[in-house]
């Protein structure tokens, strides 16, 4: 590890104060077992929302609502986001956090179920950001939707690409990391992608859709 290093992360992730609606959704995770997007995820979520003027976002994995929040409050104002998730109970803490932010409800179109069962539901190419933050045995599927409903010029986000330090050090070899070590190469190598791996959270790798 280069030295200072860790400090800098710690000064990238907190470089951006997250207000009381940000912070309640984070309890009500922490209430719920669920691990939110950190705030460095967050903002660079917010950015690339924002970058590409996003109408129309998926997210797979809503937990309780902490990286919708980033996308619905960066995106276009009249955007909607598809966000998926499995447990009722996190959707219904989502929409908590969606109200106290004053979304329209319009504007979160939540749908309660396994993201491989919905994905195939939606529609060619006419999404502007896909988000990957769910079961990590499904990302290779996960993905292959993505790429599927992402206009040209869009972006799929992955989270955990880092998986806890596990995938960059070559001494893990469990299947899990494995795993994520094959998708981010396939992310890496897809013609079809420019791609960025980034250090913020967990590891967030970024793939924009070439026009
Ligand atoms: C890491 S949390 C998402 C955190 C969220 N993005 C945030 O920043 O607040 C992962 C979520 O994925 C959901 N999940 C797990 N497996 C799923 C599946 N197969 N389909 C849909 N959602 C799933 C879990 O219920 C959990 O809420």
């Amino acid at each position: 590890m280069v030295s200072g290093k860790p400090g800098s992360w710690a000064y990238c992730e907190e470089f951006l104060p997250e207000d009381d609606i940000l912070l309640r959704a984070r309890e009500r995770a922490a209430e719920l077992g669920c691990v939110p997007v950190q705030p460095g995820v967050g903002a660079a979520l917010a950015t690339y929302a924002a970058a590409l003027n996003a109408k129309a976002v998926v997210e797979i994995g809503t937990g309780t609502g902490v990286s919708s929040l980033y996308v619905l409050r960066s995106m276009d104002p009249a955007g909607v986001l598809t966000t998926i998730d499995v447990e009722q109970e996190h959707i219904r803490a989502a929409k908590e956090a969606f109200s106290e932010a004053g979304i329209r409800p319009q504007r979160a179109r939540t749908i309660t179920g396994r993201a491989l069962d919905v994905l195939p539901r939606l529609a060619d190419s006419s999404y502007d950001m896909v988000i990957l933050d769910a079961d990590k045995n499904e990302y290779h599927d996960y993905l292959a939707q993505a790429l599927r409903v992402l206009r040209p010029g869009g972006a799929v986000v992955i989270g955990n690409t880092l998986l806890h330090d596990r995938v960059a050090d070559p001494a893990n070899r469990d299947e899990k990391t494995q795993s994520i070590r094959e998708l981010n190469k396939t992310v890496r190598d897809n013609p079809e992608l420019i791609p960025a791996m980034l250090p913020s959270g967990d590891g967030l790798l970024v793939g924009i859709k070439r026009r």
